[in-house]
């Protein structure tokens, strides 16, 4: 904590002496929040997560009608200067969060899905990190309409759910919600098929599958979203390898998984700070060690 608080005062002032006075220098909590987002970003990206695609945001915590998020750049290429602050009730853009001179539609272009972002926060207030991700074997699982059930500890946010993470389906969508003459591209680029998938979130899973698509995940910190991210990931790993060894030993029964206890009870101890910040040190030790990654607010 000393070193991001040391890194906070830095920056602003550094900034100045360059002659950058429009820069007004946002408050600490907005930029500590910055940090773990462009670390988010990258590794997110480190870790396969994401790949040209995907995104990470966190709610403003100096406003929570407003969250961060960078425009439309792949993640692993996000600066401070990507980053901005978006009002949640429509998902437009209000300025580049650490350059207040670019405002409105000056803001260069979001991510068309931000809207995975702006409903996800305004369906549940408690929410203050999404990710959305186009992770290969997390699709498969949508592909094959079978759901996740937490295989691990370290996965236990993606619930113990009878017939596991929900699956959003955009082919079902009523035409209410997805017009006939709208683009069938699977994106979601509006409020209202942002409110469908915001729906579909089950109070048993921190996760929804995107069929043909991805998932989104929803978090109470970008280092806990970046976290259940990852293990989600890993966790249909282990669930296809286990699907697999019991269709070969036992006929095709699926992997029973943990109880709901146990994956209560291992959600706390693993989404613990102190386990987070282990996995988080551990992450951005591995980022910095990349060129192609910059987090201009920390290095
Ligand atoms: C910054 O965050 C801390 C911890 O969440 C909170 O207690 C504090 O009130 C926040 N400061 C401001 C100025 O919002
Ligand atoms: C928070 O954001 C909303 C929406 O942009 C804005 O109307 C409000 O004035 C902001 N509140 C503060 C305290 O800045
Ligand atoms: C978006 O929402 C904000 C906050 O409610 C509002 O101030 C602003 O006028 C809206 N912008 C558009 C383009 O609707
Ligand atoms: C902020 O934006 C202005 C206007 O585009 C630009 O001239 C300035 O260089 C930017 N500041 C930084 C620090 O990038
Ligand atoms: C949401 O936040 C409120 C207020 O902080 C709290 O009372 C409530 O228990 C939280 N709900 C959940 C599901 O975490
Ligand atoms: C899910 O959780 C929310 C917030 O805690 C609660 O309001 C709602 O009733 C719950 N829904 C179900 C189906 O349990």
């Amino acid at each position: 904590m000393r070193f991001v608080f040391v890194q906070t005062l830095i920056i602003p002032s550094a900034l100045l002496l360059q002659g950058w006075a429009q820069v007004v220098s946002p408050s600490m909590n907005v930029t500590n929040v910055a940090i773990d987002l462009l670390d988010g970003s990258h590794i997110l990206h480190f870790l396969d997560v994401v790949d040209a695609f995907g995104h990470v945001s966190a709610r403003n915590p100096d406003n929570s009608s407003q969250f961060i998020m960078s425009f439309a750049v792949a993640p692993a290429l996000t600066t401070s200067q990507s980053l901005v602050t978006y009002e949640i009730d429509n998902a437009t853009a209000v300025q580049l969060t650490f350059n207040t001179s670019v405002t409105g539609d000056a803001v260069p272009s979001g991510f068309l899905e931000r809207f995975i972002h702006s409903q996800i926060y305004k369906a549940f207030p408690n929410i203050t990190g999404v990710v959305h991700a186009h992770t290969l074997n997390v699709i498969a699982f949508a592909a094959a309409e079978i759901g996740l059930r937490a295989q691990m500890g370290s996965a236990g946010s993606v619930g113990t759910l009878v017939n596991g993470t929900p699956i959003f389906d955009f082919d079902t969508l009523p035409t209410s919600i997805l017009p006939e003459d709208a683009p069938h591209n699977l994106l979601i680029g509006n409020e209202a098929l942002g409110d469908a998938l915001a729906d579909t979130f089950d109070n048993g899973s921190e996760v929804v599958l995107m069929k043909g698509h991805g998932m989104a995940i929803r978090g109470t910190s970008v280092r806990d979203t970046v976290f259940r991210a990852f293990y989600t990931m890993q966790n249909a790993d282990v669930q296809s390898t286990a699907s697999l060894l019991g269709a070969l030993a036992m006929g095709g029964v699926p992997p029973a998984g943990l109880s709901p206890r146990v994956a209560m009870d291992a959600t706390v101890t693993f989404e613990s700070d102190s386990l987070l910040s282990r996995a988080w040190a551990l992450w951005t030790a591995q980022v910095d060690q990349v060129p192609l990654y910059v987090n201009d607010l920390r290095n």
